[in-house]
C-alpha cells in the first residue's frame, strides 16, 4: 500500500486528501494515516496540512526505485530497475536473473553489498549508502571475442557521466577504473555467460564511491570519493540516472564496438597513456610506455626497443597512480 500511495503523491503536484487516498484504494483514512508514517520513517518526506492533505516533498537520498526513475531518461538500460536493501553482490544476482531470461537491459542496484566482487579474485568493500553500486546486463547478438568492448565503452559512458554530474576531472585508468587525481572514484567489473561462438548475457556491475568520508588506512591512500573530492553529498539516486543515460547512449551511438570516435574519446580521457607502465606476466616482469589503445581495447606499450607490445590481461603498474 505504501507504493501505491506513493504513486498517488508523485502524480499530483498539489496535496491530496486523505479522504481521496483512502477511497481510491478502498482502505481506512486510518490505514492511510499509517502508511504515510511508515514512508516518513522510510525518509520520505511528506507534507501534511489540516484540511488539505499530503504533498510528497522529497525522496529519501539513499538508492530507491521510485528516486532513480523520476529522473531516468532511457528507453533500455533499467527499463526494468530493481532496488535492494542488501544483497551479496548485485553481479551474482542479476547473472541468475540472466539465467533465467531476464530483459536486456534489466538493472540491479543495491545499497549494501556484503559480498562484492572485484577484479582478479579481490572484494569490492562498502558501507551501506557509501556508494552507488549496481550492474546491468545485455544480450547483445555478438562472438565472446567482441565483448572486450563493453568495459571501455562503460568507462567512457561513466567518466563523461560523472564530469557532467559532480564537475569532477576524472580520467580512465586503463582498463577499467575511473579516477580523480591519483585515486580511485570506481570500479568496473564485466562478466559473461557463453557459448563456443554466442554469448548468453553480459553482466557489468559498477561501483562508485560517493558518501564515503573516511576510508580505512590502508585504503585510503588510493581511493577517493564523490564527498571526499567536492564536499558534497550527491544525489544518488539523479546520479545513477545520469549514468544510466550515459551508458545506453554510448553503446547505441557506438554500436557495442569501440569505434574510432569511441576509442579516440577514450584515449583523452585515459591517464594512462603516457605514462611507463610495468606488466608482470608469467612471472615476468615488462617495462614500458603506454601509447595507445588499440580497436578491442588492447593496451599498447612502447619497448625501449621501439616494438610495439599489446596487453590485454594481467596487473599493469602504472608510475604515479596506485
Ligand atoms: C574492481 O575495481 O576491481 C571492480 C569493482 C567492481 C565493483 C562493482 S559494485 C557493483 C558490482 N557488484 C559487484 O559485486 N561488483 C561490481
Amino acid at each position: 500500500m505504501q507504493d501505491k500511495i506513493l504513486e498517488i503523491l508523485i502524480k499530483s503536484d498539489n496535496y491530496v486528501s486523505g479522504q481521496s487516498i483512502s477511497e481510491k484504494l478502498g482502505v481506512s483514512r486510518q490505514a492511510v494515516w499509517k502508511a504515510i508514517k511508515s514512508l516518513k520513517d522510510r525518509e520520505y518526506k511528506i507534507d501534511s496540512i489540516t484540511n488539505k492533505g499530503y504533498r510528497l516533498v522529497s525522496f529519501p537520498s539513499y538508492l530507491n526505485e521510485k528516486g532513480i526513475k523520476t529522473h531516468l531518461n532511457t528507453k533500455i538500460i533499467g527499463k526494468e530497475l530493481i532496488v535492494l536493501d542488501s544483497v551479496g553482490s548485485t553481479n551474482d544476482y542479476l547473472k541468475n536473473l540472466g539465467s533465467n531470461g531476464c530483459k536486456n537491459g534489466t538493472v540491479v542496484a543495491a545499497r549494501e553489498q556484503i559480498n562484492g566482487k572485484g577484479r582478479i579474485g579481490r572484494a569490492w568493500e562498502m558501507k551501506k549508502d557509501d556508494c552507488i553500486a549496481f550492474s546491468f546486463i545485455l544480450r547483445p547478438n555478438i562472438a565472446p571475442r567482441e565483448v572486450s568492448s563493453v568495459t571501455p565503452l562503460a568507462g567512457l559512458a561513466v567518466c563523461k557521466a560523472i564530469r557532467e554530474f559532480t564537475g569532477l576531472d576524472c580520467m580512465i585508468k586503463w582498463p577499467n577504473d575511473i579516477i580523480v587525481g591519483r585515486k580511485k572514484l570506481v570500479g568496473i567489473l564485466t562478466e559473461m555467460s557463453a557459448e563456443f561462438d554466442a554469448v548468453e548475457y553480459i553482466v557489468t556491475g559498477i561501483g562508485i564511491n560517493t558518501d564515503t568520508a573516511e576510508f580505512p588506512e590502508d585504503i585510503a591512500v588510493k581511493a577517493t570519493s564523490v564527498f571526499l573530492e567536492t564536499s558534497n553529498y550527491p544525489d544518488k539516486n539523479k546520479f545513477l540516472a545520469c549514468v544510466l543515460k550515459h551508458i545506453e547512449d554510448e553503446f547505441i551511438k557506438n554500436n557495442l564496438k569501440l569505434t574510432e570516435s569511441a576509442l579516440s574519446e577514450y584515449t583523452d580521457m585515459c591517464a594512462t597513456i603516457g605514462r611507463n607502465v610495468t606488466l608482470q606476466k608469467d612471472n615476468q616482469s615488462i617495462s614500458g610506455t603506454a601509447v595507445g589503445i588499440d580497436k578491442s581495447g588492447e593496451l599498447k606499450i612502447m619497448l625501449s626497443d621501439g616494438t610495439i607490445y599489446l596487453v590485454n590481461s594481467g596487473e599493469v603498474t602504472i608510475q604515479g597512480i596506485y
